[in-house]
C-alpha cells in the first residue's frame, strides 16, 4: 500500500474513534439530562452531568456551602451528580434515616463510601443491617441513663483537671480553646472506653494519635471524592500501598489498650463492657472490637469538641448571649460543686445556646449518604429510583432561608419561644440524625457539654482574642468530612469570688 493510503487509512480510523468518542459522551449527556430516571429533578447542568463539579468543591473543602447555594437557587430537592439526590426538607430526614414501616426496606448506608478503605473489618457505623442490630443492641448498655450517672465521677474527674490546666495558663495571654476542648473530650472518651485516657489534659499536649486520627478523617474526603469518580481501584491501591496515613499505629495503639481492658476483666460503667461481654455471642473477632472500640474514639471525641469551640465563638462573638448565659449559669449556682449532670439540665437557656450552635455549626456538616433500595421509593412526595444515593445536607437545611428567620444570625431565642422566630423550623437541625442509625451518643455528648460550658463560664469571663484572623474564624473554614477547625484564641478572666 502507498503511504498516502496508509495515512489515510489511518486517519480515517482515528476519525472513527474520534467520532464513536463524542457521540458517547454527547449520549451520555442527553441521556442524564432527558431521559436518566433522576432527570426531573432540577441543579446546575454541569452537576446533573457529571461528578466533577462535586468532587472539585470536596477537595476545595467547601462542598456544604456550595450545595446550600444550589439548594436555595433550584429548591428543596436537587440533583448534585448524575446518581445523587440532596434534600433540604425536615420531613426527608425521617423518610431517608427514619424507622421505615413494616414491610418496607431501610435506605441502607452507601457502601462504597461508607467502607471506603478495602481488608477493614465492618463496625456499627458501616455494618449491615442484621449485624448492626445486635452491635447497637449490645453498645447501648454504656449509653443508658443508668451508666450515665455512674460514669458521672469519670467526666468529672477530666472537667476538674481541665478548669485546673486553664487556671494554671490563662494569665499567660489568650488560649487556644480548641486545643483544651479537644484534649478534654479525647480523655473522656479514652476513660470511658478503656479505663485510661490519653493524657492530653495532663500533659497538655496532643496524644500523636488525636492527630492522626483528623488527618486521616480528612483523607477519607479525598478518598470518598476519588471514588465518585470511579477510581476505587486506585483507592485499594494507594491504601494497601501504604501511601495513606499509617493507621496502623493507631489501631494497634486501640488494640493494646483493648486488651488491657479486657485483661481488668472487671464490670466497670464504660462504653466497651457491652460489646467485651458479648464478643463471643457476636462471633467478634479482635480486629472487629479494635474496629468499634476506634469508631467510638472518633465519634465520641472530635464531634463533642467541634461543637464546644463553635460555642464558644459564637457566644463571644455575641456578647449579648453570653452575658444572658452567665448570668444564668453564675445565678443558679452558689458553688462549683452544685454544678451536676442534673442540675446542668435545668440551664434552659444554655440548652438553646448549644442547639444554636448545633444550628449554625453542626460538627457533621455534609453527606450521611444512603441508599435508595429495590424499587425505589419515595421522598417528600417525589419518587426517587432505586440505587439512588440520597441525603439532607446539615449545613444547608440548618440555613435555609424557607425555614429560618434571619438564617445566618445566631439566635438562641429562636430555641425559647420568641415570637420574632415563631414560624421557625425547629425540627430541621437534627445534629445526631434520626432513625435506627442515629447517634448512640446524644445524650453523652449533650451531658458533656453542658458541664464543661457551666464550669468554664462558672470560673471565667470569655473574650475573643482580638486578631483578624480569630475574629473570622468560622466563616474561613473549610470541611473535609469535619471542620478543619484553626485555633481558636480566647482571653480567659479568672471570676473574682465575691466574699462573704
Ligand atoms: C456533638 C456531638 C456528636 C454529634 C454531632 C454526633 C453525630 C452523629 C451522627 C450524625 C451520627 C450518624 C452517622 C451516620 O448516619 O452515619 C452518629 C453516629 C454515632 N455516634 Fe455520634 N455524635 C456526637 C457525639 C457522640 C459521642 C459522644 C459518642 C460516644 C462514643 C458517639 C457515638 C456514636 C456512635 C456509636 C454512632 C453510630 C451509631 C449507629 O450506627 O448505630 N457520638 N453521631
Amino acid at each position: 500500500m502507498a503511504p498516502t493510503a496508509e495515512v489515510g487509512g489511518a486517519i480515517s480510523i482515528v476519525s472513527i474513534c474520534a467520532a464513536t468518542a463524542i457521540l458517547y459522551v454527547v449520549g451520555t449527556i442527553v441521556y442524564r439530562l432527558y431521559f436518566h430516571p433522576l432527570a426531573k429533578f432540577p441543579g446546575p447542568i454541569h452537576w446533573r452531568i457529571s461528578n466533577i463539579p462535586m468532587v472539585y468543591h470536596i477537595f476545595k473543602g467547601d462542598i456544604p456551602f456550595r450545595v446550600a447555594k444550589i439548594h436555595y437557587k433550584y429548591g428543596k430537592s436537587i440533583r448534585i451528580s448524575p446518581t445523587e439526590v440532596l434534600f433540604s426538607d425536615p420531613q426527608a430526614f425521617k423518610e431517608i434515616y427514619g424507622h421505615r414501616p413494616p414491610g418496607t426496606e431501610e435506605l441502607s448506608k452507601d457502601k462504597d463510601l461508607y467502607n471506603l478503605l478495602p481488608d477493614r473489618p465492618t463496625t456499627i457505623i458501616d455494618a449491615p443491617r442484621d449485624e448492626h442490630g445486635s452491635l447497637r443492641r449490645q453498645l447501648s448498655h454504656g449509653f443508658s441513663d443508668k451508666t450515665m450517672r455512674e460514669q458521672e465521677p469519670i467526666i468529672n474527674e477530666y472537667i476538674d483537671l481541665l478548669i485546673q490546666r486553664l487556671h494554671e495558663n490563662c494569665g499567660r495571654g489568650p488560649l487556644d480553646l480548641r486545643e483544651w476542648f479537644n484534649w478534654t473530650t479525647f480523655d473522656i472518651i479514652g476513660d470511658l472506653g478503656f479505663g485510661s485516657s490519653f493524657g492530653c489534659l495532663e500533659g497538655s499536649s496532643y496524644h500523636p494519635w488525636v492527630a492522626l486520627v483528623i488527618k486521616s478523617l480528612k483523607e477519607s474526603a479525598y478518598f470518598q471524592a476519588l471514588v465518585r469518580l470511579g477510581f476505587r481501584p486506585l483507592v485499594n491501591f494507594l491504601y494497601r500501598g501504604g501511601y495513606m496515613t499509617k493507621n496502623s499505629e493507631y489501631l494497634e495503639l486501640v488494640s493494646n489498650k483493648l486488651q488491657e481492658r479486657i485483661k481488668l476483666g472487671v464490670e466497670r460503667p464504660d462504653l466497651i463492657e457491652g460489646l467485651i461481654k458479648s464478643r463471643e455471642k457476636l462471633n467478634l473477632n479482635l480486629g472487629q472490637m479494635v474496629g468499634n472500640a476506634s469508631l467510638l474514639i472518633i465519634a465520641g471525641s472530635e464531634t463533642t469538641a467541634t461543637l464546644l469551640s463553635g460555642a464558644a465563638f459564637l457566644l463571644t462573638t455575641n456578647r449579648h448571649c453570653l452575658e444572658k448565659l452567665t448570668e444564668e449559669v453564675r445565678s443558679t449556682f452558689k458553688s462549683e460543686d452544685e454544678i451536676t449532670l442534673t442540675s446542668v439540665g435545668n440551664l434552659h437557656y444554655m440548652l438553646a445556646c448549644l442547639n444554636e450552635a448545633f444550628r449554625c455549626y453542626p460538627p457533621v456538616p455534609g453527606d450521611l449518604t444512603r441508599t435508595v433500595p429495590k424499587g425505589g421509593t419515595t421522598i417528600c412526595g417525589e419518587y426517587v429510583a432505586e440505587g439512588t444515593t440520597v441525603a439532607v445536607w446539615q449545613w444547608a437545611i440548618n440555613h435555609n432561608p424557607l425555614y429560618w428567620t434571619d438564617p445566618m444570625v445566631y439566635a438562641p431565642e429562636r430555641w425559647m419561644g420568641d415570637p420574632k422566630y415563631e414560624g421557625d423550623r425547629l425540627d430541621a437541625v437534627q445534629p445526631f440524625s434520626v432513625g435506627p442509625r442515629n447517634c448512640l451518643g446524644r445524650n453523652l455528648a449533650y451531658s458533656e457539654m453542658r458541664l464543661i460550658l457551666a464550669r468554664v463560664i462558672y470560673n471565667f469571663d470569655m473574650v475573643l482574642a482580638d486578631d483578624p484572623v480569630n475574629q473570622r474564624w468560622l466563616e474561613d473554614q473549610k470541611v473535609y468530612v469535619i471542620w478543619e477547625k484553626p485555633p481558636l484564641k480566647v482571653h480567659l478572666a479568672p471570676v473574682v469570688k465575691k466574699s462573704g
